[in-house]
């Protein structure tokens, strides 16, 4: 089946020579058509270019006069699957405590796990598949998904069986992460070292024999996990043929980027806490730096220095790490706003860091991320706005209309 979309004020994130993934000065380059034409055939886009070009026929025809289309958004880092929100935890930061003093207490990613393990796995889908759909309808079309709310073998294993369910029913691109080593339950507490055991000799695994993890994750970080403990469980990972993408520097200059870069991590992600050697340690790596503006914005920490990593010539991907501890929304058109307004991305930029550049942090940019030939037919049409600048300028609303996925519209 053939859909034309015809009309378009602005046809956005065009890619004529696609890229993996835009670095440094390439991370300003967005090319768009005006008055442009996108045709789709078997979920993919056929072609695209000038209406003044367009000649041919199709049995489905969607307007876009006055509105823009983009590119769907790719979130690479999100903790969909939990039981409880935790705004009580919210109400105590605002008294004054911090993120690792509720933490050091049994609260945090302990009290998700507690409600995570009490649920059943018919609730958690419920739950995630809710979230999810409301997602879609923002502008997301592709996301990673972590377990890391179980914290023993039972519970992770029935979070990323939910993840699989997820990727069965949704039309989403869906990549699972196993994040077994998310927090020290209280009974590892003072040796920690037995539970990296258990996440190596029985957890893993077991994930590998269901063939439930894409990539494998850990939160290296102060008052969590260490470099040492990183290692080892990336290692164990990687024999099972699971790709490091962890959680690094968000507390402290951790080690943490330097131990994902080492093992080869399509991701460092949070990167709050960076300095020079960080910097220098990512060029010419594969590890695409991601960098979580929810999380900065919600715990007030410090801002993750994008522009000299940029400057630097690197990469940067921003994702919305949606989690009920650090990031209740995963709203990416907040995040599209943020990436301007916190971190002085310019629309292009920011545009790149939210579609392309997640794309490849979650291993599908040959497949989404842009408009190009060949790729999955994942748009959104916008309301009616004057350019796309109104995108990231107009924080806090839905400028989202219609939603095509797989050239469906949802
Ligand atoms: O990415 N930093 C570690 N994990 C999550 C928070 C999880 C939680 O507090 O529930 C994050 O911010
Ligand atoms: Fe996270």
């Amino acid at each position: 089946m053939r859909t034309l979309v015809r009309n378009i004020k602005e046809l956005v994130g065009v890619e004529t020579s696609p890229k993996l993934r835009k670095q440094g000065k390439e991370m300003a380059q967005l090319e768009t058509i005006k008055d442009a034409y996108m045709l789709i055939e078997d979920g993919k886009i056929k072609a695209f270019g000038p209406m003044s070009e367009w000649d041919g026929t199709a049995e489905n025809v969607v307007d876009a006069t006055g509105r823009m289309v983009m590119p769907s958004f790719c979130d690479s880092h999100t903790h969909i699957v939990y039981a409880n929100s935790r705004e009580h935890e919210f109400v105590d930061k605002i008294r004054g405590l911090s993120y690792e003093e509720i933490a050091k207490r049994g609260g945090g990613i302990l009290n998700s796990a507690k409600a995570t393990a009490a649920a059943s796995e018919e609730e958690l889908y419920d739950m995630a598949r809710q979230r999810l759909d409301d997602l879609m309808h923002m502008g997301t079309g592709a996301i990673e998904i972590k377990s890391g709310y179980g914290l023993s073998t039972e519970s992770e294993l029935k979070l990323l069986r939910v993840i699989r369910r997820l990727k069965e029913n949704s039309p989403m691109t869906i990549k699972s992460n196993f994040l077994g080593a998310h927090g020290i339950p209280l009974e590892y507490r003072g040796h920690q070292e037995d539970y990296v055991d258990l996440v190596i000799n029985e957890m893993i695994p077991k994930v590998a024999a269901e063939g439930l993890a894409d990539f494998i994750d850990v939160f290296c970080d102060q008052g969590f996990f260490t470099v040492a403990d990183t290692a080892r469980i990336l290692e164990a990972g990687i024999k099972y043929g699971m790709r490091p993408k962890i959680h690094a520097n968000e507390m402290a200059v951790s080690g943490g980027v330097q131990v994902g870069v080492k093992y080869n991590a399509i991701s460092v992600d949070h990167l709050e806490q960076m300095g020079g050697a960080e910097i220098e340690c990512l060029k010419g790596s594969d590890t695409m730096p991601t960098i979580l503006p929810g999380c900065a914005f919600f715990l007030n920490l410090p801002l993750s220095p994008a522009r000299r990593m940029i400057e630097a010539g690197l990469p940067v991907a921003m994702a919305s790490d949606y989690n009920p501890g650090t990031s209740p929304s995963g709203n990416m058109q907040l995040i599209l706003s943020m990436a301007c307004i916190r971190y002085r991305l310019t629309p292009e930029e920011a545009i790149n860091a939210t579609t392309l550049n997640t794309a490849y942090a979650m291993g599908v940019s040959d497949e989404v991320g842009s408009i190009a030939v060949g790729k999955k037919a994942n748009f959104y049409i916008t309301k009616p706005m004057a350019s796309y600048e109104y995108m990231p300028y107009a924080y806090g609303e839905n400028k989202v209309e219609r939603v095509f996925l797989n050239g469906v519209e949802v």
